[in-house]
């Protein structure tokens, strides 16, 4: 029998047998291969405090799929970054508490300025927002007058602001076939993504530089050793992988894409190539699968778990509402012409869904 190997938001991962390792006390009961949850995740003691004050804040709580288990299950909405804009953009709850990293929720706020919008860790950033500083970026447009801008949702308010209209990974196809085909196009801030979008619509793409240093770092060698060791295994991947990633993929697309891709495949081992906070709901919704996370080029770090995201804890989480702080701010300026390019999407998005 294989060996449970408890990732650090207490899975058990693929190929382990979980009774050998944790023993009788724990909640696991099956020997199959997959993602199981190895402990309750979160004190049922902070659960009903972040209910008193949800209820007290008229709050409701969005949170990404790649915060830890005990956020997720508390959270009102868990989704993708285009669901939690459309669930930030729908809500009439007086308080936001966005679990997510900074863009996210500066987004929800930029969509609701008379809200309160509360985040466990003002400082959960992300490197392709970081990476595209608004100074630069205008800068480099400039070089492309006679381009449209489409930017990616993982941006800050002021390239928003720079910005023709936004995308998501869920819509970043839709959103470029909207244009004409003899109009120009830059993408911006993931050249992968941009990549991807490229190839999947046939529109050549002007990219800016950036990348995601969670997604970049997934190895193509170790993914291929991994497919021959589990042959019978389907490949889930993001768009924000380097090419060499999505050449190996049976399935590319965003968090919500993976895990709709997840629950249809008659596959039973699934190897998934993202942040694996995506292994809670996949999990859940199939117990019967075996989950396989990709591994990094290195060994000995945690790669596939982003250092942003992970910032924020159900602790925090609690203590934000508590202090009604930290509280996300936009300068209502910026605010004002960064909400243009984001009701642009969101309006694509209720024409047609994505
Ligand atoms: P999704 O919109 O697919 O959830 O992606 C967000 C993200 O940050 C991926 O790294
Ligand atoms: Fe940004 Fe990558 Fe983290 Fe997503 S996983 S929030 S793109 S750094």
């Amino acid at each position: 029998m294989g060996k449970v190997h408890l990732d650090p938001q207490g899975f058990s991962l693929a190929g382990a047998s979980a009774l050998d390792d944790i023993g009788p006390h724990n909640p696991v009961e099956s020997s199959a291969m997959i993602a199981t949850p190895a402990r309750p995740f979160a004190d049922p003691a902070v659960v009903a405090e972040i209910d008193r004050l949800r209820r007290e804040l008229h709050a409701v709580i969005l949170a990404h799929f790649y915060q830890e288990p005990a956020i997720q299950d508390v959270a009102d909405h868990v989704g993708d970054s285009l669901y939690l804009a459309q669930q930030a953009a729908a809500t009439d709850a007086e308080v936001i508490v966005f679990a997510g990293v900074h863009f996210m929720a500066e987004t929800a706020k930029i969509l609701n300025p008379d809200k309160l919008v509360l985040v466990p860790d003002l400082t959960a950033g992300c490197s392709l927002a970081d990476g595209c500083p608004a100074e630069a970026f205008a800068a480099w447009l400039a070089g492309y007058p006679d381009h449209k801008v489409v930017s990616y949702i993982n941006c800050s308010a002021a390239t928003k602001a720079l910005s023709d209209i936004i995308c998501t990974s869920s819509n970043a196809v839709r959103v470029v076939e909207s244009f004409p085909p003899d109009q120009p196009l830059v993408f911006a801030p993931d050249r992968f993504l941009g990549r991807w979008v490229a190839k999947e619509t046939g529109r050549p793409l002007v990219l800016w530089p950036g990348s995601c240093e969670v997604h970049e770092v997934f190895s193509a060698i170790r993914l291929e050793e991994l497919r021959e060791a589990h042959p019978d295994a389907v490949v889930a991947a993001h768009p924000e992988c380097p090419e060499i990633i999505l050449d190996q993929a049976d399935h590319v697309g965003s968090t919500s894409s993976i895990l709709a891709f997840a629950r249809r495949t008659p596959a039973r081992e699934i190897i998934v190539v993202t942040e694996a906070g995506i292994l809670h709901q996949m999990q859940k919704e199939n117990p019967d699968k075996a989950l396989i996370p990709a591994p990094g080029a290195d060994e000995t770090c945690s790669c596939n778990l982003c250092p942003h995201m992970r910032k924020n804890t159900i602790a925090k989480l609690l203590a934000c509402m508590r202090d009604r702080s930290p509280e996300l701010t936009v300068d209502p300026a910026l605010g004002r012409r960064a909400v243009v390019p984001l009701d642009r999407m969101l309006a694509l998005s209720r024409q047609s869904p994505a």
